[in-house]
């Protein structure tokens, strides 16, 4: 089979990492006879540098041309003065309105060969965990109206925070259907006893879960959610969260993962074409000095070959040569506390090797 794959490379470690799993999905593509055809688009920085926006057109028109879309990461220093509507972190939020993808599925689970890295207690992870948090991506208040005005202390600025019922039912239904094929256990979680959004969320949560008797579902709000994911992170399986709780969930889950650079995302919506990201952002301070960790990107590119081209097997062979590469204890900077350390390349290569 042939897949067209667009590639937002973007700013910082963005382009190296994106290489990384670009030789991984060449390997891959040669081992089980697919072709990967890879078509390069600007995004963020980069494209702020050369057409004075962060999200041309072309890119837009680029990836609802592809099968599927790999990014690396936005964003950096140079970037960060500019008004919002011209920042590079727009032009995310940009694309994934315009692929339509309302899913952000961020496994979190601990490599039982990192275990040593998480900072939680020995008796509280000693069993591993396994999270899959589901975060809404196009809607709240990373959408909501928003704007500065004169009020009553003068100068003040707001953003606001709505769903319909509609955005909570399709992605409590993503949520849902993930529990049944994991855990079978659902956690939402709001700010119900403060947020009228909120409510709105947990009651059409409530009501979707009468369709999904074999999955248990509890509410959980956010300040306790954020207590728990570090108290006891195996109590969860499945969680499902509007776009900023995710946003902020999911960074908190990467941590007791042992590191950011370790976790892939895959953003859905109502077609197979997706969009592939590392959550971990830019990093411009190492830049462009091979140290980078491509581990969350490769496993992106897993996770296109999973859920847009349900290509299970080769999906698998990507996330088994990452286990033994992890096994065998070789180690990029983030991870290594200072001990010799593998360059991006070479643990790229160390994972093409045990494909
Ligand atoms: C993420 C990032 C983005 C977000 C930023 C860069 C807009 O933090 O993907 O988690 O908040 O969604
Ligand atoms: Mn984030």
């Amino acid at each position: 089979m042939k897949y067209n794959i667009g590639l937002l490379r973007g700013d910082g470690i963005g382009p190296e990492i994106v290489d990384s799993a670009v030789r991984v999905l060449e390997a891959v593509g040669k081992k089980y006879g697919h072709e990967f055809v890879f078509t390069p688009y600007d995004i963020g920085g980069v494209a702020i540098d050369k057409y004075g926006i962060p999200l041309p057109e072309a890119t837009v028109e680029g990836c609802l041309a592809s099968d599927s879309v790999l990014l690396g990461a936005v964003g950096g220093p140079k970037w960060d003065t500019l008004p919002g509507h011209l920042r590079p972190e727009k032009a995310l939020l940009g694309i994934r309105a315009a692929m339509g993808l309302f899913t952000n599925l961020r496994p979190a689970k601990l490599y039982p060969a990192l275990a040593g890295e998480c900072p939680l207690r020995e008796d509280i992870v000693s069993e591993g965990f396994d999270i899959m948090i589901v975060r809404e991506l196009t809607g709240g208040i990373y959408f909501g109206e928003r704007g500065v005005r004169e009020g009553k202390y003068g100068e003040e600025a707001y953003d606001t925070e709505c769903y319909s019922r509609m955005e909570i039912e399709r992605i409590a239904r993503v949520a849902f259907e993930a529990a049944r094929l994991r855990g079978k256990k659902l956690t939402s979680i709001d700010k119900a006893n403060v947020l009228e959004s909120s409510r709105l969320w947990r009651k059409v949560v409530h009501e979707m879960a009468l369709e999904y008797p074999d999955v248990e579902c509890t509410d959980m709000l956010v300040d306790n959610a954020a207590m728990q994911l570090v108290r006891n992170p195996r109590q969860f399986d499945v969680i499902v969260t509007s776009n900023m709780f995710g946003d902020i969930l999911s960074d908190e889950a990467s941590q007791i993962t042992g590191s950011i650079g370790m976790l892939p995302s895959a953003s859905l919506g109502d077609t197979t074409r997706g969009l592939y990201e590392p959550i971990h952002g830019s990093a411009p301070d190492i830049a462009g000095q091979n140290k980078a960790n491509p581990i969350a990107t490769i496993l992106s590119a897993a996770m296109m070959l999973l859920y847009s081209f349900g290509l299970t097997e080769e999906s698998d062979a990507i996330v088994s040569a990452v286990d033994k590469v992890l096994n065998m204890g070789l180690r990029t900077a983030d991870l290594a506390h200072g001990k010799p350390a593998l360059t991006t390349v070479e643990m790229t290569d160390k994972i093409i090797e045990n494909l």
